[in-house]
């Protein structure tokens, strides 16, 4: 099959190749996906997208219209395609629901850890040859409490993870995973509870409707003051310029990020050149308590070779006319 490949990063396309086996004819196109780019895909059967690409209505309109038929999506969250319209448009859509949820657990981790400990900030200063520890104390994740909203695959193993550093844990989700309870002490709670009683808050819901903007400024003012909120999830579950008001009036101690409401078009894009537009991310970047990376979290071997090889699959069961386990069916909300 001819697949127009965008946004096929650096990292990723000796991956896409070596899973590839010469099977597809596969166009790797550095461009994302948008209303402007979308003639890139003429002559192609399949299209394949990561999360930065745009799969509104309109896009998805066009790419109908050069006779796509098919979105192997490179990505596990999907809130970038518009599955009403691609249902309604008979373009079959997959995912990769699974490469590792340990990449970004791990990860999750990481900025807990580095925030806390202000290593961003303690590698600046040995740079400089000054070697005063004045300002970088931190604090024991021993005994701390930690919120986890939403337990699925990623949620559960920062769960795993941090039961082992001695933390406690609660979450919300409206799926109650019976082994967490067991194996790891968690105690599930309502959100305002959790809010109410965590040191530390890290997301791993979906971005949907009720979980948008879900860290809001009513849910910031029940917390803790100096809580630390780390969202390895999507950019959307937070109100960022929330956020920044209560960085600013130090309610929030640490905010740690891989993902912005407004990435599309800045994340995974060498701007170093360019002056800066977005006002909002300047903003949050100026906090010393402040880590932001640049949706970098799924970033490992593993995961980068379990991608490539689903998203292969997926396009193989395609062309068979196969079922697809990994296909996202668009169900219509209940009345
Ligand atoms: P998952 O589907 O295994 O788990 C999601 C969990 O959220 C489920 O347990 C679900 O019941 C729960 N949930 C749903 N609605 C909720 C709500 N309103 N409130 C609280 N919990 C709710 O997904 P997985 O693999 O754990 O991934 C979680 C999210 O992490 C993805 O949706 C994606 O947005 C993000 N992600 C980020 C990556 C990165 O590189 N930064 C990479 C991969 C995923």
């Amino acid at each position: 099959m001819k697949v127009a490949v965008f946004s096929a990063h650096k990292f990723e396309k000796e991956y896409l190749i070596s899973a590839n086996t010469n099977k597809h004819d596969l166009i790797l196109i550095e461009s994302r996906l948008s209303a402007d780019t979308v003639s890139l895909a003429k002559g192609c059967q399949v299209v394949s997208i990561f999360v930065s690409d745009d799969a509104s209505s309109p896009v998805l309109e066009k790419l109908n219209l050069l006779g796509i038929r098919f979105l192997a999506l490179r990505s596990a969250g999907f809130n970038h395609v518009d599955l009403e319209k691609a249902k309604k448009l008979n373009i079959k859509i997959a995912r990769v629901p699974e490469y590792s949820p340990y990449a970004v657990a791990e990860y999750t981790i990481a900025l807990m850890l580095a925030l806390n400990r202000k290593l961003i900030r303690s590698h600046y200063r040995i740079m400089e040859q000054n070697f005063s520890l004045d300002g970088l104390t931190g604090f024991d994740m021993n005994g701390k409490k930690v919120g986890i909203i939403g337990t699925g695959k990623i949620g559960s193993l920062v769960a795993k993870i941090l039961f082992g550093f001695g933390c406690k844990l609660l979450a919300f989700d409206p799926f109650q995973n019976e082994s967490l309870i067991k194996q790891y002490n968690l105690t599930y709670t309502d959100f305002n509870t959790l809010c109410r009683e965590s040191d530390i808050i890290t997301l791993h819901a979906p971005l949907q409707n009720e979980t948008e903007y879900i860290i809001n400024e009513e849910s910031i003012s029940l917390m803790k003051q100096g809580v630390m909120i780390i969202n390895t999830g999507r950019g959307g579950l937070v109100n960022t310029k929330d956020i920044i008001e209560a960085l600013k009036n130090s309610r929030i101690g640490y905010f740690g990020s891989d993902v912005y409401e407004e990435e599309e078009g800045l994340f995974f894009v060498d701007h170093s050149e360019d002056i800066l537009q977005d006002d909002i991310i300047a903003r949050l970047m100026s906090f010393r308590n402040v880590l932001v990376t640049s949706h970098q979290a799924f970033l490992t071997d593993t995961a980068l070779r379990n991608i490539s090889n689903t998203t292969i699959q997926n396009i193989d069961l395609f062309e068979k006319g196969e079922k697809i386990q990994n296909e996202i069916v668009f169900h219509e909300p209940p009345a």
